[in-house]
């Protein structure tokens, strides 16, 4: 089969389409003749080799795909030949075929596109974890987002705002219309705004309940100062840097706060199935009737995959980047 693949690591320009040995469905496995996928940060940083691949994990790149049903190993019970699904991947998305587990798959709905449909797992399930099972999300909450214009930070707005939850973000200000679409009430351009005098002017001097953090490092003692008592942080990147320049730890104590770190893609088989079985649940319904879409900046073909790989890493991206497995 075709496959993005990179012979060393390193920029942009080492990725190319070349071949790979077929995918073969496992037992309980589905193979899967991709339509689409999606790039993630985490494959710009395996492409520079500092992205282990998890033990039983694909090494090809590519977190999520969207296709066809066109293959069903020993026991599969759930699907059938021609199915449309989309699903989280361990890697290997970004190729013709893929190995899938059924449980990990969900349907996709009659009316959207595969390149829709590529656009949702690995941001929607991360945030529906972030704010469902990690920061335990509450109606009418107050929750800060920052990168409220990733492609994670996109779902978190939607998946709050199902929550009737008072939604702020930080991004950089050509992408505010876009946040305050999806429901942002206070949008901070984090490069000439300090968010936490925002949001306390903003929230009456309270705070937030939940903060989803990728900046880490810079934003650590701020992000503190700006929860409220009980608050939550659930912090998943470190795009800032991994180091706090100055922190004050009594806060966490005087105002009883949780801070949880996660990575998805190193939790458990079984983990991966009860999420994505528990947000098909919640959320499938909400896509079908429009309350919930994922939001594209642009889809790509995938022999574009060197300036898709660039785009992102320049941030120039708002919502998925999504590639076309033509
Ligand atoms: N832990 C997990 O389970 C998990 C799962 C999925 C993704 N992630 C991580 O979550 C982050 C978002 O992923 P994504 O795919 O949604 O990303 P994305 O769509 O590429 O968006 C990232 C955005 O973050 C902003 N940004 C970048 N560096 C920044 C910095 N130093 N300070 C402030 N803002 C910065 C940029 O937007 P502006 O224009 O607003 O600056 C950039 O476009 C990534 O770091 C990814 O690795 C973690």
């Amino acid at each position: 089969m075709r496959a993005i693949i990179f012979d060393q690591p390193g920029g942009p320009e080492v990725l190319k389409l070349g071949e790979w040995q077929d995918a073969v469905a496992d037992k309980g496995e589905l193979l899967v003749k991709v339509h689409a996928s999606a790039i993630n940060r985490a494959d710009t940083l395996q492409r520079r080799g500092k992205y282990p691949v998890p033990p039983g994990a694909s090494p090809l790149l590519g977190l999520e795909m969207a296709g066809e049903v066109i293959g069903l190993g020993e026991g599969v019970d759930k699907w059938k030949i021609g199915d449309r699904v989309c699903g989280l991947l361990g890697g290997g998305g970004h190729a013709e075929l893929v190995n899938i587990h059924q449980d990990m798959c969900m349907a996709i709905p009659k009316d959207m596109s595969y390149e829709s449909a590529a656009a949702i797992p690995e941001v929607f399930l991360t945030a529906y974890q972030a704010l469902f099972w990690l920061a335990e999300i509450k109606k009418n909450d107050h929750i800060l987002i920052h990168a409220g214009a990733s492609g994670v930070g996109t779902a978190a707005i939607q998946l709050a705002k199902l929550m009737d939850a008072h939604v702020f973000v930080t991004a950089s200000s050509p992408k505010h219309d876009l946040c305050r679409t999806l429901g942002a009430e206070l949008c901070v351009d984090y490069r000439t705004q300090d968010f936490h005098l925002e949001v306390m002017q903003q929230t009456k001097r309270r705070g937030v309940d939940i903060i989803i953090d990728f900046v880490a490092g810079p934003y650590f003692q701020r992000n503190l100062d700006s929860l409220a008592l009980d608050g939550r942080m659930v912090m998943l990147s470190l795009l800032g840097g991994g180091k706090p320049d100055h922190t004050d730890l009594a806060s966490i104590l005087r105002k009883r706060l949780k801070i949880v770190g996660s990575t998805l893609r190193s939790r458990t088989h079984d983990y991966k199935v009860e999420l994505t079985q528990g947000f098909y649940k919640f959320a499938w319904g909400e896509f079908e009737n429009g309350h919930l879409k994922p939001v594209i900046d642009r889809v790509m073909d995938w022999s574009e995959i060197v300036e898709a790989h660039k785009l992102m890493e320049e941030n120039k991206n708002a919502g998925k980047i999504v590639l076309k497995v033509s």
